[in-house]
């Protein structure tokens, strides 16, 4: 049997205890799957929740679920702080409800000094498992609920990926959809090759066929995920499997599926982003023209130690041939400040980077101490009081350039993909440019799902009012 077989077999074992459940409480029993983290998080959100549902949960509150499950992340202290806060409320909240189910899985769990702490600070935390088997969650809530004790399972690779699991999307016009996971960089300051393993590429046929199921479903928008899009292949590659699809290739071929408008994908690691990939993004139409492409630091000496292969003058280079060769491409980025033995000069550096480079947003990070990692072991770690110092100078640039990038659009005629009601406005719904931004319109909501063309009135530094534009 393969592991979906079993999985599905689990499915059906608790779908039968809930529903026993259910029965005895006279009502549904309800789950809660908060996510922490990135848009990899958020996928492997939707796959728990896909899961819980087949077993027969409905949606309910964090505070009131009869299970609840916290898909954590870890990339920096605050995300570990946030989740133990979190729990800490739990705590109380289970003393008053005391058959809810606890879980935790996803980055935090995959390291070992936190997962440590989870298993001995928090006893009342029911299931623990991690990245590697997120598919898992039916087999270990079925062990949980058949011997009612704690269930502990943390693998420390990845055994095999498992497709055509049950996922729960949030939205119903978009999804992402994972090209890759784990990571081979090994960036000195980060913990994510760590906590989620080696680059493991999904085979293009398995890929093409979650987008053709999903576009059947009503699926326009794709984001493709990957923590390094560019060396998507390279593993099969490396395992002497020639013919692999090429990352731009496999780009083209997603934006060509029937019902599909438009495809986004994330990140791009500067050393890798190659010329066919500019010209599959220059010449489609339904390809977005946004490039994440993380600078980190816009210091040769830093990125040289920080192990990232390229350098001020080639990062440079590359946005400036983005700019060139794709019309109104938008460049976000991020920027890690007080990274250990950073200088006054480095951070220079780094600011004359956003002035050049003009990106159209850049996520600021203050540098985290992750264990484990190389520069965590670093004497010349930078004093709080200078990290606050600069990066508020960074964040204070990065605000200005990314309004200026902004205005240059105002007055246009652009596409929107309607996303939301505007919980704020009554009559307004907010949608997404092609670039990112988002744009709060007048509008019904049946145009929820839908792309619009919008003129951009007015800019508001992050985002615009715009209205309808009549053809
Ligand atoms: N400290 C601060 N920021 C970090 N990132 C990754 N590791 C760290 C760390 N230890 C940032 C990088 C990366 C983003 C997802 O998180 O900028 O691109
Ligand atoms: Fe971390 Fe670097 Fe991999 Fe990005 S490319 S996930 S920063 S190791």
């Amino acid at each position: 049997m393969g592991e979906r077989e079993n999985q599905l077999k689990y499915i059906e074992k608790c779908r039968e205890i809930i529903a026993g459940k259910s029965r005895e409480h006279g009502r549904a029993l309800t789950y809660c799957v908060t996510t922490f983290g990135c848009q990899m998080n958020a996928r492997d959100s939707e796959k728990l929740r896909g899961i819980l549902e087949e077993i027969g949960f409905e949606k309910g509150g964090e505070e009131d679920s009869d299970l609840v499950l916290f898909n954590t992340c870890t990339v920096r202290d605050n995300a570990d702080r946030k989740v133990y806060g979190r729990l800490g409320r739990l705590k109380e909240i289970k003393r008053n409800h005391p058959g809810m189910i606890i879980g935790v899985c996803g980055c935090m769990t995959q390291e070992k000094t936190a997962a440590a702490k989870v298993k001995d600070s928090y006893p009342f935390v029911d299931i623990i498992f991690g990245t590697h088997n997120v598919y898992a969650l039916a087999q270990l809530l079925y062990e949980h609920l058949s011997k009612g004790e704690r269930v502990i399972s943390l693998l420390d690779e990845a055994k095999e990926i498992v497709e055509s699991l049950p996922t729960d999307r949030k939205y119903g016009f978009k999804s992402g959809v994972n090209i890759s996971y784990g990571c081979n960089n090994f960036c000195t300051y980060c913990i994510v090759p760590y906590v989620r393993g080696r680059e493991r590429s999904r085979r293009a046929s398995d890929i093409l066929n979650e987008v053709k199921a999903l576009a059947a479903d009503g699926v326009m928008e794709i984001m493709l995920l990957g923590q390094n899009v560019n060396s998507y292949g390279q593993d099969f590659i490396k395992a002497g499997d020639s013919g692999v699809m090429s990352f731009p290739e496999l780009l083209k071929r997603v934006s060509q599926v029937e019902g599909i408008e438009r495809v986004r994908f994330m990140t791009s690691h500067p050393k890798d982003l190659s010329d066919e990939l500019i010209d599959v993004i220059a010449e489609n139409e339904k390809i977005c023209s946004h490039v994440h492409l993380p600078l980190q630091s816009g210091s040769s000496r830093v990125l040289a130690d920080m192990n990232r292969h390229y350098d001020k003058e080639s990062y440079l280079a590359l946005v400036k041939k983005l700019r060139d060769r794709i019309e109104d491409v938008a460049i976000t980025t991020d920027i890690i400040v007080g990274y250990p033995g950073e200088t006054e000069e480095d951070l220079e550096d780094t600011l004359d980077v956003i002035r050049q480079a003009g990106f159209e947003n850049a996520f600021t990070f203050q540098y985290s101490k992750r264990t484990g990692t190389p520069a965590a072991a670093r004497q010349d770690q930078i004093p709080q009081d200078v990290v606050t110092r600069r990066f508020d100078k960074v964040l204070k640039l990065v605000q200005d350039t990314a309004a200026d990038r902004a205005k240059r659009l105002t007055g246009r005629v652009l596409k929107v993909l309607a996303d939301e009601k505007n919980e704020k406005q009554e009559g307004y719904i907010s949608g997404k440019l092609d670039n990112g931004f988002t744009v709060h319109f007048k509008g019904d909501e049946n145009l929820i799902g839908k792309i619009v063309n919008v003129r951009l009135d007015e800019c508001h530094g992050f985002y615009y009012m715009g209205s309808i534009a009549v053809n």
